[in-house]
């Protein structure tokens, strides 16, 4: 990823120093980035998420959607999107799944938010029969109710980070040492402003994490649910509450890497501060439930009962590997408690499944 280095180390030459922000935009989301081109799901990638673990996650995702749309009063024509949709296999299961309800299926238009071309291949090739629209961002989907589902995208929006030294804050910047990149205090940006409540109180050497674009989509998001009606479900890994810590991190072949080596080959992510784009979506006007735990979430809609109900009918070879995926989504000590689970709506309603 030669391309990426290249382009970083220009900017740097000019800029002196990039934010975690603009670093991770440019290694994930610039020209020949790491979400452009390549697939960098799966034993043979970087890291694999639940739809490619369990098909049954996409399937319990997609009952959800219909009993979301039915509590929305079953609008009769309404935009199903999904942002970040890697290989389709989420969306693929969902809309299996949603055979339940013929109604829905008609009432849908499905639309990826996606900008990897080998992934909108593959997208293209699962979810042919729904004929999907793609777009780059959600600034091009057209007017009407919108039922939204991301999983694993969030982590992927760049971040600022500050850290406290003894002069205050100062933002963690990237900047270039010899041949390689290296971490560097700057004057903080505008992106302080963002700092929580829970941020205050913190040691010399503490950092702080805000993400100026996640809280942005939520905000125009909720807007949107808020004029136009409909739900979002978003699923992805950090804490329930804000708080202090580092949580800048570089995946590469399902090992931790150093988020500033070998730009471009790594996956790079933060965990998603939950309890600021809950607080985000409510300043826009809109009913935010959650966060609640992927374990908790899974269960109660079902996740051990259909696995029992699979393994049962399954040779014991297959009724083992079930009850395995079914521990790795759901258990403590695996995605269970780490990963949560948020929804946003734009009508009050009284309750949403299995938040
Ligand atoms: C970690 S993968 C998750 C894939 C899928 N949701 C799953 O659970 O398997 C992140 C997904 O978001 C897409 N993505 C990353 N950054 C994006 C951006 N800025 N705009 C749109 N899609 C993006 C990637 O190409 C990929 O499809």
């Amino acid at each position: 990823m030669q391309q990426i280095a290249e382009s970083l180390r220009r900017r740097l030459a000019l800029e002196g120093g990039l934010t975690i922000a603009a670093y991770m935009e440019t290694v994930l989301a610039g020209a020949g980035g790491y979400y452009r081109e390549n697939d960098p799901l799966g034993e043979a990638g970087d890291f694999i998420t639940a739809p490619e673990i369990s098909q049954m996650f996409g399937e319990i995702l997609g009952l959800w959607c219909v009993d979301t749309w039915t509590r929305l009063g079953s609008p009769e024509a309404f935009h199903l999107v999904e942002m970040g949709p890697g290989r389709g296999t989420l969306m693929q299961d969902a809309l299996r799944a949603a055979r339940v309800s013929s109604a829905f299926l008609a009432a849908k238009q499905l639309h990826l938010v996606e900008i990897n071309e080998e992934l909108k291949r593959q997208q293209a090739l699962r979810l042919a029969d729904h004929q999907p629209q793609w777009h780059a961002s959600l600034a091009t989907l057209p007017p009407g109710p919108v039922l939204l589902l991301a999983n694993e995208f969030l982590d992927a929006l760049p971040i600022h980070q500050f850290i406290m030294t003894e002069s205050g804050w100062r933002e963690r910047v990237v900047v270039q040492q010899g041949d390689s990149f290296a971490f560097a205090h700057a004057a903080p940006g505008p992106a302080l402003a963002l700092l929580r409540p829970a941020h205050q109180g913190a040691v010399l050497g503490e950092i702080a994490e805000v993400s100026p674009a996640a809280i942005a989509l939520i905000d125009s998001l909720a807007r949107r649910l808020k004029a136009e009606g409909g739900a979002a479900l978003f699923i992805d890994y950090g804490p329930a509450e804000s708080g202090l810590g580092d949580s800048f991190q570089a995946l590469k072949r399902h090992q931790f890497h150093d988020p500033l080596a070998d730009p471009g080959e790594a996956d790079l992510t933060a965990h998603v501060d939950f309890a600021s784009l809950a607080e985000a979506a409510r300043q826009a006007g809109v009913h935010a439930y959650g966060p609640v735990t992927q374990g908790d979430f899974l269960r109660s809609l079902g996740l051990e009962l259909r696995t029992d109900m699979l393994a049962a009918k399954a040779d014991a070879e297959t009724a083992e590997i079930l009850r395995r995926q079914c521990r790795r989504l759901i258990a403590p000590d695996e995605m269970g408690r780490l990963f949560k689970v948020l929804a946003l709506t734009g009508a009050d309603l009284e309750e949403l499944a299995g938040i």
